[in-house]
């Protein structure tokens, strides 16, 4: 009998950091996690109500359109419009997928060939750089500066003649750093003079502090050609376990971007579909209130924080719900967190998930929990960290 091979294409990706964190928490009882990007509340009643009055109607359990239910394309297009300065139709396209994570996955596989190049600013959400190696591609990790902002001469210094795109993240996972409408504007400029595409996460557009602002690159005269946006109902409107998201692109990949949608999904769920709709029908308003109450948090754990200094810093966070801490230590950064999950009864995720290999670096995530329980975790994260590392 032949031996199965047991070597794939994923053993050069990393194991999902969440589930790997999760595992560990599941071992000490009574852990608070500072650990997975979700928020704590859920989607809006009439979101709820329309799925409810959905699964009377037939075609609710039929295949439906690829790119969305026309009627969520409008809704989206005029959102898109109105919120992000993006016009949808002439040259650009707008496509419904099970969460932004997918809207990613296809858009590698639309730009690039086995043995491309795409660019990530350091530090990177780890599902972008899984995405991209299990397209058989390269995932090329650049430094962003002191306030993980990014830098434009490192970005043009790594372009080779693989190189397909440049990712950025803004509001970002995992500084929590809102890059600045100038850089963001470099980077979509760049990319214009060097045929390569500006791949914008916005999935956090909405979660921004203080007089920080979000901006859409993909609103960027002369962007169309070139840029392709994701966006997520997941965070705004609690609907993470629902995987709705949505992607604007460049007419030319359509062909590509129907293919892969057809092949993974053929259609994103209708029933959440209809719940989309009912949401965006809400707004954004939606999460305002929540957004206010996490800018009460956020104070809470930068401030917290920084009163490590100087065991550990913690730049200014401008948006989503991450704050990136740095701590000054030989230590490996896994063996910290296992401690603080078995010892401290606290869980943070480690730097190097998201490309942070040269020193010591924790996210710790503000969004999941009551603010009781956030001041309690920072406050065990603190002691922790003096105890191991101190
Ligand atoms: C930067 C970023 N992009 C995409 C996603 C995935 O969003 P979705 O649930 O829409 O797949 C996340 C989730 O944490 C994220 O942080």
């Amino acid at each position: 009998m032949q031996t199965l091979r047991v070597r794939s294409r994923m053993d050069a990706v990393q194991a999902p950091i969440v589930q790997v964190i999760g595992d560990l928490i599941q071992q000490a009882p009574g852990t608070i996690s500072l650990g997975q990007g979700v928020v704590h509340y859920g989607p809006p009643q009439p979101a709820m109500d329309a799925v409810r009055a959905s699964l009377s109607q037939p075609a609710t359990h039929a295949y439906q359109d690829g790119a969305g239910l026309p009627a969520l394309n409008e809704r989206l297009a005029s959102k898109l419009r109105d919120e992000n300065g993006i016009d949808v139709g002439g040259g650009t396209r707008v496509m419904v997928t099970a969460g932004a994570n997918m809207a990613f996955m296809h858009a590698v596989f639309a730009i690039t060939e086995p043995g491309d190049e795409i660019i990530l600013n350091v530090p990177f959400y780890f599902n972008h750089e899984m995405a991209i190696q299990m397209a058989g591609c390269v995932a090329v990790g650049v430094a962003t500066d002191e306030r993980y902002q990014p830098r434009l001469d490192a970005l043009r210094a790594v372009i080779t003649d693989r190189t397909r795109g440049i990712v950025t993240v803004s509001p970002n996972n995992p500084s929590g750093a809102v890059f600045g409408e100038a850089v963001l504007r470099d980077v979509n400029t760049l990319c214009r003079e060097r045929g390569l595409y500006h791949i914008a996460d916005d999935v956090y557009e909405y979660f921004t502090y203080g007089s920080a602002r979000h901006v859409s690159a993909g609103s960027f005269p002369g962007a169309d050609r070139h840029t392709i946006s994701m966006f997520s109902l997941s965070k705004a409107y609690g609907f993470a376990g629902w995987r709705i998201g949505y992607m604007t692109y460049p007419a030319h990949l359509e062909s590509a971007m129907a293919k892969s949608q057809d092949t993974i999904l053929v259609c994103p769920t209708v029933a959440a579909q209809v719940g989309a709709i009912a949401a965006l029908d809400v707004g954004r308003s939606y999460c305002r209130p929540h957004v206010a109450e996490l800018a009460g948090i956020r104070d809470v754990v930068i401030s917290t924080l920084s009163a490590l200094a100087p065991l550990a810093s913690v730049p200014t966070a401008d948006g989503a719900f991450y704050a990136l801490l740095e701590v000054n230590t030989d230590l490996p950064p896994m063996q910290i967190a296992e401690r603080l999950i078995r010892e401290h009864k606290v869980a943070v995720i480690p730097g190097p998930a998201f490309g942070l290999t040269a020193g010591c670096h924790f996210r710790v995530a503000y969004g999941a929990l009551q603010k009781e329980t956030v001041v309690e975790g920072i406050g065990r994260l603190v002691d922790g960290l003096r105890a191991i590392a101190g």
